[in-house]
């Protein structure tokens, strides 16, 4: 396996006899996923999604992305949370946060519909100015407010610049495969669409057609992202903790979430992972963060965060644990220039790789923090491309279903997610929400 799990740094925190402890728990998790016995287990399809995929959906997906990458400068994604955060990811990690700065990638991808701003949405369509536009919108209920109000701009903008005829070929839909109003709406206008599995929840969804359509389309191989995951899906098939570094992670977090380590702080040393982090936080924060438990996902980006977090995880309130994604081999390298006058003092590091620099900032990081009572779970990536990714993105999906489990939540479902949208419905006058306006209205007044 390319993503390995390396425990070295927790032996102080962690004492051998309570990973035996542990072990039942996580088997029993194990039977409840392999066996769908669990709570949540209409929505196991991710589990086999790398190996059962529908391969003729998938061949559409790669037209599609074809057919976008030849007929437009930007290609508009709209949708949130799990309908947009594994895209993002996927496309930053492997290409770049600066992707659409960078020269020879086309179409720029730019993502609307995951916040309500004017200003982001003014900006997006001034970017969209004078340029060929696709849309993808993504929404597996098909009702969600925020990418349907933009969905209902970019489409009305296409339609102004194409008529109907030429914005149908320029909208994918992915949706439900049969239930919903834009699954309604786009049977009736003729758009493509693509389908959000019965049995995949948002948060799963990166590797059906919600991540791989904008995946393709920057220009990504789907079918190595695709094999990664379907590695990882064999390799991890075993109950056993001893064998298997995914549901040991699953472990270690259970164990020191019992400690009173009720925060866990990603860290990555490359820029690119920022994205990754936050598709990380939504998966672990919305499956596990219910029925007043779970671990809070947060995320840092060193050495850049040293200067800003780093003071408070060394030294701060000791409630946190850090888990640390190292990836090899990143592609890039970088020797730091030597300057004869030495005007920096930086001559000792004249003629070194930037990464053996970066590496020693994250050994002397570890150690430090574990110092500090920080436990280090580092979890070690050999290189940045689709394959490994797909290993990884597999890697976390399984350890977060195994861990809601031995932490005794449903890992998927999201009920608190509801309160805000009900509370907006009421206070926006929708339909159906008067009973509950007056009272909420009561209350801002006071
Ligand atoms: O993980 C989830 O289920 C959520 O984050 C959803 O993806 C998000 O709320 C968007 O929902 P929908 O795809 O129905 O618009």
């Amino acid at each position: 396996m390319s993503v390995k799990l390396n425990d070295h740094y927790l032996s102080s925190f962690i004492k051998p006899h309570e990973y035996e402890r542990i072990a039942p728990e996580v088997r029993m998790a194990d039977t409840m996923l392999r066996e769908k016995s669990g709570p949540g287990s209409d929505f196991l399809g991710w589990v086999h999604l790398p190996e059962t995929y529908d391969r003729e959906e998938f061949a559409r997906i790669q037209a599609a992305a074809a057919r976008i990458r030849k007929s437009c400068d930007v290609l508009v994604v709209i949708g949130i949370g799990g309908s947009y955060l594994g895209a993002r990811a996927v496309i930053e990690y492997l290409k770049s946060p600066n992707y659409n700065q960078l020269p020879g990638n086309s179409p720029r991808i730019y993502f609307a519909g995951n916040c309500i701003s004017s200003d982001a949405l003014c900006e997006l369509l001034t970017l969209c100015e004078g340029k060929d536009v696709c849309v993808n919108v993504i929404s597996k209920s098909g009702t969600t407010t925020e990418p349907a109000i933009a969905f209902r701009v970019f489409r009305g903008l296409l339609e102004e610049k194409y008529g109907k005829e030429g914005a149908r070929e320029r909208i994918f839909v992915t949706t439900d495969r049969a239930k919903g109003t834009l699954k309604q709406f786009s049977t009736e206008a003729g758009y493509e669409t693509f389908v959000v599995p019965d049995d995949v929840g948002g948060r799963f969804s990166v590797l059906s057609a919600v991540g791989l359509l904008p995946i393709a389309a920057a220009g990504i191989d789907i079918c190595e992202l695709m094999a990664g995951a379907a590695q990882a899906s064999r390799t991890y098939g075993t109950a056993d903790l001893a064998q298997n570094d995914c549901y040991r992670y699953a472990a270690i977090r259970n164990l020191l979430y019992r400690k009173g380590r009720n925060i866990e702080i990603l860290a990555s040393y490359e820029p690119f992972s920022a994205m990754f982090n936050e598709w990380w936080k939504q998966l672990y924060g919305e499956s596990e963060g219910k029925d007043g438990k779970g671990i809070y996902p947060a995320s840092v980006i060193f050495s850049t965060d040293l200067h800003s977090l780093g003071q408070f995880i060394q030294d701060g309130s000791r409630t946190m644990f850090e888990t640390v994604v190292d990836i090899a081999d990143t592609g890039a390298s970088f020797t730091i220039p030597a300057d004869p006058d030495n005007i920096d003092g930086l001559n000792f590091l004249s003629g070194m790789e930037l990464d053996r620099v970066k590496k020693t900032a994250m050994q002397g990081t570890i150690l430090a923090h574990v110092d500090g009572g920080v436990p280090n779970i580092l979890i070690e990536v050999s290189r940045r491309d689709a394959f490994v990714l797909g290993e990884l993105l597999y890697f976390f999906e399984l350890s977060c279903a195994i861990s809601g489990y031995v932490l005794s939540v449903n890992p998927f479902d999201q009920p608190g997610v509801e309160s805000y949208k009900k509370n907006m419905f009421a206070l926006l006058g929708k339909p159906g929400y008067e009973s509950l306006r007056g009272d909420l209205e009561a209350r801002l007044r006071k």
